[in-house]
């Protein structure tokens, strides 16, 4: 059967929600800076998307982490192939992922980025397949809970593909 996508979380349904996020992370930073930490590349697009909808200060910055091969299985191995380019001591820190599934990536990041020291540090994620999770993580803004299924679109990919696709679909026809 050849590769296909099928919608899970449609274009209008994932901008609607990052208005949402991006009005509760206002209030919730109200009188603050906010320093965006995205996890490249993945977090991309949620995070240019989230920024343009909070209302205080953005500062950003990029890392890539990486536990995933071009492949559909966690490899359980994190390593930083990227790292920031701004400390983060005494910044109000707010890392964007894409999705979170076995946790160990996120468990992993926060830990190291703890170390270096931020006033606060909370985690948004676009998509949580909770029902996937090895390592615990406090997950503090969720676009959308998904079902433990392979999904693409909005930052995410399979193979490197489909990153570019403006909603959240679930790749089917894969061996
Ligand atoms: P974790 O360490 O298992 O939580 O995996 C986190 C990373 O795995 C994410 O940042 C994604 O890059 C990748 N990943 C996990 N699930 C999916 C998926 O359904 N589609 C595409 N990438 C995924
Ligand atoms: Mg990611």
């Amino acid at each position: 059967m050849a590769e296909h996508i099928k919608v899970l979380v449609s274009e209008e349904e994932v901008d609607k929600r990052i208005r949402e996020l991006g009005e509760q992370i206002s209030k919730d930073y109200a009188g603050k800076e906010v320093h965006l930490i995205c996890v490249l590349k993945g977090g991309v697009f949620f995070m240019c998307e989230l920024a343009k909808r909070i209302t205080v200060p953005v500062s950003m910055d990029f890392m890539s982490v990486s536990s995933y091969g071009d492949d559909t299985k966690s490899s359980g191995v994190v390593r930083i192939a990227k790292d920031l380019d701004e400390p983060l001591e005494g910044k109000d820190v707010l890392i964007v992922e894409d999705i979170i599934d076995s946790g160990r990536t996120l468990s992993y990041l926060m830990k190291v980025l703890q170390e270096r020291k931020p006033a606060s540090m909370r985690l948004c994620t676009l998509l949580d397949k909770p029902d996937r999770r090895v390592k615990m993580v406090d997950v503090d803004y969720t676009g959308f809970n998904i079902p433990d299924e392979f999904v693409v679109g909005y930052g995410l990919d399979y193979a490197q593909k489909y990153r570019n696709l403006p909603f959240i679909g679930v790749v089917e026809g894969v061996e």
